[in-house]
């Protein structure tokens, strides 16, 4: 589903990303680990297609389409998700309407019939389940006042809602209680398809003690420099990263 291969990207004239790969198949979970300003948010962003990043080398193919000659817009339309770490407040926007307008346009993209307002209700009411979201909270705009855990539940409610192949999801634990790291972690969960992929970037090994990765990767250095089963994640939460650090200094790691 997505192959990324050699990526080089720079900010501003600085090289953030050294060489990532990484291949995500269909039905599986990738998690993404790492320190903090290693170039997690920077691959996110560079998936999601946002501006100001310059890739310099290397390709990400989703699909089979070149994924960087795609907008942002097509990104979306063509199953692509991202939830990011800080999700932008939209004043005057309801969540039902924002979704009832992202939703019909994806679907129009696909050749399907808009839905009606009626199957629209039936369908959120349907996926609110899903991160026990409660009708008030699809009532207000769109991020405007959300707690840490709102602003979660509700990114988990959209892709509930958009049913996208790839969801990419950042830090997703970031300031989150416990129950509300449950309620998103039991989203992420119930989504899971074997047609659908899902990568969730974390600094924490706590947030996959509810989702269980297939895979667990290590980014240091704006590279990918460990890749393991879930229990990579334990090693990492009870090591730390300075042995990654110490490791990749030595030239053992790639
Ligand atoms: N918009 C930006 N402008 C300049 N530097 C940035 C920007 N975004 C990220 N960086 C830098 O890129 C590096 C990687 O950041 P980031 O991808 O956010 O790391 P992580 O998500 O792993 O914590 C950091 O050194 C950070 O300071
Ligand atoms: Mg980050």
């Amino acid at each position: 589903m997505l192959k990324i291969e050699d990526l080089h990207v720079s900010i501003k004239g600085r090289e953030i990303l050294k060489g990532v790969n990484l291949t995500v198949n269909a039905g599986e979970v990738h998690a993404i680990m790492g320190p903090n300003g290693t170039g997690k948010s920077t691959l996110a962003s560079v998936i999601a297609g946002k501006e100001g990043y310059e890739v310099t080398k290397g390709s990400i193919s989703y699909n089979g389409k070149n994924l960087l000659d795609l907008s942002i817009e097509d990104r979306a339309r063509e199953g692509v998700f991202i939830g990011f770490q800080y999700p932008v407040e939209i004043s005057g926007v309801s969540i039902a309407n924002f979704m009832r307008t992202a939703l019909n346009e994806i679907r129009q993209y696909r050749g399907l019939d808009p839905l009606n307002g009626a199957q629209f209700l039936r369908l959120m009411n349907e996926k609110q389940k899903v991160v026990e979201l409660t009708d008030k909270l699809s009532t207000r705009s769109v991020n405007e006042g959300f707690s840490g855990g709102e602003k979660k539940r509700n990114e988990i409610f959209q892709m509930a809602m958009l049913e996208p192949k790839l969801a990419i999801l950042d830090e997703t634990d970031s300031g989150l209680d416990i129950d509300a790291l449950r309620i998103v972690a039991n989203g992420v969960n119930q989504l899971k398809t074997k047609d659908n992929a899902t990568i969730v970037i974390t600094h924490y090994q706590r947030l996959l003690d509810y989702i269980v990765p297939d895979v667990v990767h290590v980014l240091f250095d704006g590279r990918i420099v460990k890749s393991g089963p879930k229990e990579l994640a334990l090693e990492l939460e009870k090591r730390g990263y300075d042995w990654i650090k110490e490791e990749y200094e030595q030239g053992k790691l790639r």
